[in-house]
């Protein structure tokens, strides 16, 4: 009978052959994306006016889930469009891949060229492998527990920064704009600005963000609002690249808590953590039970 530890080596072996999978997926993915990217969007919109789909994003993540479903039938998957079509976002210990078919949905309608699919893979909860493809300039992104993270096959390593009034700052500014969220968003720049940070940058998807943090041409990410799929393959690349990524309160990150602080270093996540107010949204696994 195989030990516990033989058990543990197979799967970690198991997880290596989801990753290959995962990259020549994303891959194709990033196919159809380039394809429809040049051609004009149907539009529609999700949980506010600004939450928006494409019927690429609903054809994209079919394709991926159905592959990867006919590859793995006993695995799980939690989807940007399937949930918003109603399905449970529920992290259980089976694995379970989360998937972002377009990050950056926005910025693909407007043509503007920061557009990733987002592959992550979670086994008991534990986030195990992330793979990340910026479609148009063919970045790819990629990170296993253990194994560093890459881009293209180059060894990626976070800034060592810790002064903030010499980070450059990337942040997202989620779907909520009623006047109170926006006057906590400002807030929270604005403390940050008066940090005399360099700059703040918002480029329209989360997870290419946090891949720049992930490589060292930023410092520091953080969000309120984003969702497991914008988070799940970016915190297995972050940290594999030697970085931070903490709740905005501090403490660990909750994969389903919809916030995000990520830092090169400690001291400069626990800073942003504290200078910045809640904006608070409903859990992704609010419908779970
Ligand atoms: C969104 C983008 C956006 C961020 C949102 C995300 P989507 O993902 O990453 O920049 O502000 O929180 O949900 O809708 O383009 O997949």
């Amino acid at each position: 009978m195989a030990s516990s530890e033989e058990n543990e080596m197979y799967s970690k072996k198991q997880w290596e052959g989801c990753m290959e999978i995962a990259v020549q997926t994303a891959r194709t993915a990033g196919q159809v994306i380039r394809e429809a990217f040049k051609h004009e969007k149907e539009v529609s919109t999700k949980s506010s006016p600004v939450d928006l789909v494409t019927e690429t994003d609903r054809l994209v993540e079919d394709l991926i889930i159905s592959s990867l479903r006919e590859k793995y039938p006993s695995h799980r998957f939690i989807g940007e469009e399937s949930s918003a079509a109603g399905e449970k976002c529920l992290l259980t210990d089976s694995p379970t891949w989360i998937i972002d078919p377009i990050d950056g949905t926005c910025n693909f309608i407007h043509s503007f060229p920061m557009v990733a699919v987002s592959i992550g893979f979670a086994v008991n909860k534990e986030l195990e492998f992330g793979v990340i493809y910026h479609c148009l300039d063919e970045n790819l992104y990629t990170a296993r527990k253990g194994h560093g993270a890459f881009c293209n096959g180059i060894q990626l390593q976070v800034s060592k920064e810790t002064d903030m009034s010499k980070a450059l700052i990337l942040t997202e500014i989620g779907a909520k704009r009623d006047p109170a969220t926006l006057k906590i968003f400002s807030g929270n720049m604005e403390r940050l600005l008066k940090a005399q940070v360099h700059g703040i940058r918002v480029i329209g998807s989360a997870t290419l963000a946090l891949c720049q943090v992930a490589s060292g041409a930023a410092d520091a990410y953080y969000q309120f609002g984003l969702h497991c799929w914008d988070i799940a393959a970016a915190a297995v690349i972050i940290r594999e690249a030697g970085g931070n990524v903490i709740d905005t309160s501090g403490g660990p990150l909750d994969l389903m808590s919809r916030r995000i602080v990520a830092a090169g270093t400690v001291e400069m996540a626990h800073y942003i953590a504290q200078e910045i107010q809640t904006i608070t949204y409903e859990r992704d696994d609010h419908n779970a039970n």
